[in-house]
């Protein structure tokens, strides 16, 4: 089927009260991936590309083989930006068939955040394409933050109602304990922080930097309104570990599809693991007709 834009998706997730991986990809392994596990656990899945990604493997060709993928399948597939922070970057997107965009002006003073964001949701709306913002900042877990100065980056539930409805969001990244990245010790994530933004943002709140955060946090932040899950380190690290496992077991393989064909496989796993912890696997059924851009105009 066509993709279909990240609304439409967390509508799903918000009725029946559950969270929709987001899995970031970086090669055609990752976007495989990520669509068989999807396809095995039959729950919608949305797949992004970071900054770095779009680096790497050039934004038409992640759009093109995201296309292609969602093409085949029965299940509903949400092509995403992940940390857009260039208004240019963000048409050109647009223009490659993204059907959500993030837009990340949670470094900028409020004010520019908020008309930033604002005209990126005038764009993309006006495509079918949905908007997640973000409002207060969620650091790497290699920036050495105490404890207490990273609290001075939390979300604050006020301030983000207020965010929401200025811009015209549809959704909204919070900076709860999250860390992008790999975890020194385990994250502390802001329960109850969590149930205020609930209380208070009319919009699916997005949690960014949840690998490494234990499945039991995982589902309590989605119990507590959490409708899109952020996950890049966790399938990373097991796709370079199975690399490192084939190569050490056979250093003289130069056929890269033995190399990768298993790391693929391990990377299926873990996707799979995540998305029955969130409570999206059978969430979809075959021949199930999804509404899609540019017919379901946020
Ligand atoms: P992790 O790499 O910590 O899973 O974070 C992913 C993320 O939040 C992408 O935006």
């Amino acid at each position: 089927m066509p993709l279909v834009s990240l609304k439409s998706v967390l509508e799903g997730a918000e009725k029946e009260g559950y969270g929709v991986g987001a899995f970031n990809c970086h090669n055609l392994e990752f976007i495989q991936a990520i669509l068989k596990a999807a396809e095995l656990e039959a729950a919608p899945v949305i797949i992004q590309a970071s900054q770095g990604a779009i680096k790497y493997a050039g934004l038409d060709y992640v759009a093109s083989l995201v296309k292609v993928a969602a093409s085949s399948t029965f299940i509903p597939v949400v092509l995403h930006l992940d940390h857009g922070t260039d208004f240019v970057q963000v048409m050109r997107a647009l223009r490659a068939g993204f059907t959500s965009v993030m837009f990340d002006g949670s470094c900028l003073p409020l004010e520019e955040n908020i008309a930033l964001t604002k005209k990126v949701v005038e764009v993309a709306h006006a495509m079918g394409v949905s908007v997640e913002g973000e409002l207060g900042r969620i650091p790497g877990t290699e920036e050495h933050i105490t404890v207490s100065a990273r609290e001075a980056f939390f979300t604050d539930p006020q301030e983000a109602a207020f965010f929401v409805e200025e811009t015209g969001v549809d959704a909204l990244a919070v900076s709860v304990g999250t860390a992008h990245g790999i975890y020194q010790g385990p994250p502390e994530i802001d329960f109850q922080r969590l149930k205020e933004l609930k209380e208070k943002v009319p919009v699916p709140l997005v949690l960014h930097g949840a690998s490494g955060v234990p499945d039991g946090d995982l589902q309590r932040a989605v119990t507590l309104g959490v409708r899109k899950v952020n996950i890049d380190t966790d399938i990373r690290t097991a796709f370079v570990l199975s690399l490192r496992k084939t190569l050490a077991a056979a250093p003289q393989e130069i056929d890269p599809r033995k190399i990768l064909g298993p790391a693929r496989e391990a990377a299926v796993e873990v996707i799979r693991h995540k998305i029955r912890t969130l409570g999206s696997s059978g969430r979809i059924k075959e021949g199930f007709l999804y509404k899609t851009t540019p017919g379901d105009l946020p």
